[in-house]
């Protein structure tokens, strides 16, 4: 078994594979979109990890809840993301013409449109949300949009932006990661926290532990950059040293980065405890964080 996929992630996953490819698009769903959308909405959900989603509906499944429940935040989480990597991966921004081992959304599509396929998915997350019960629909919609919006990720990768060909120190560096992929994976939890109503401060604390495993999986991300094989990795290999962005290889030092990751792994495990979730599976989780090769 893959670090992080116990039986219970590898059955979520496929669920959540289902649900995006035989009800987002469907009458049942309620969504409606034009049919070259479409294509380009499906082309960017599919082909990822889903890693978010299926951490969101891990989280509510420990806290009790049913799948299914998680069905609407599950997708809209994915969309936001999809839509980040397509505005990520665009010519004014990374400018990278390889995702998922294949075309970025731009390269096959055409620039114009993968700028509106972006902006379709991430209305599409807070459509979605808009169908979840009324006492949760709200809450849901503001911590999703906190986490995507101008002090989440879009504030994220400005300042990834801005510290190009830069430079500039830990604390920026950690600014950055915290923003613009620690905000989204710590919604993953928070979310699930209001989906299943806990307190406040219950979600206080998982959005809290969502945060550093946010960071634990950018400064992953940009190990992997100079180091995934490009077979598995699937995306351009050392892209980031190209570009002059600010990583932690290129402040740390690969071996550093390492040590940094450890030392995050290190603090992760030992908030498990202390957290309303089931221990076990974050563990496989933070070990497949460590480990893993895309
Ligand atoms: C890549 O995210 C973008 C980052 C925030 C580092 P993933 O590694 O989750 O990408 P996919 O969706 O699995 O391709
Ligand atoms: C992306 O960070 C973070 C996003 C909000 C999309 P990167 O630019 O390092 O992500 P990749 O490596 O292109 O997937
Ligand atoms: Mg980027
Ligand atoms: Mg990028
Ligand atoms: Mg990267």
């Amino acid at each position: 078994m893959k670090p992080g996929f116990s039986a219970k992630w590898q059955s979520l996953q496929s669920g959540f594979s289902d649900w995006l490819r035989h009800w987002l698009f469907s009458t049942d769903s309620g969504v409606a979109v034009l049919p070259p959308l479409e294509e380009m909405m499906r082309y960017s959900l599919e082909g990822g990890k889903h890693f978010r989603p299926v951490l969101y509906l891990l989280c509510l499944e420990s806290l009790g809840q049913a799948a299914l429940h998680g069905r609407r935040g599950a997708l809209a989480i994915e969309a936001v993301h999809a839509y980040s990597l397509i505005h990520d991966d665009l010519p004014c921004m990374d400018d990278d013409d390889l995702r998922r081992g294949r075309p970025s959304c731009h390269a096959k599509f055409g620039e114009a449109q993968a700028v509106l396929a972006g902006d379709a998915l991430l209305t599409l997350a807070f459509e979605l949300l808009g169908g979840e019960p009324a006492e949760v629909a709200g809450g849901m919609a503001q911590e999703l949009a906190r986490a995507a919006g101008a002090a989440g990720m879009v504030g994220g990768q400005l300042l990834d932006l801005q510290a190009t060909g830069q430079g500039g120190g830990a604390q920026k560096l950690e600014e950055i990661h915290r923003r613009k992929t620690g905000a989204l994976i710590s919604s993953c939890f928070s979310l699930a926290g209001l989906r299943a109503r806990l307190p406040q401060s219950e979600v206080e604390k998982l959005r809290r532990f969502g945060l550093q495993l946010g960071l634990i999986f950018q400064v992953q991300d940009d190990i992997l950059d100079e180091t995934g094989d490009p077979a598995l990795h699937g995306k351009s290999p050392g892209k980031d040293r190209s570009q002059g962005k600010l990583t932690y290889p290129m402040l740390l030092g690969l071996a550093g980065a390492r040590e940094h990751l450890d030392r995050l792994l290190s603090e992760a495990r030992r908030e498990l405890a202390g957290l309303p979730l089931e221990a076990r599976e974050l563990s496989l989780v933070l070990d497949f964080l460590r480990e893993r090769q895309n």
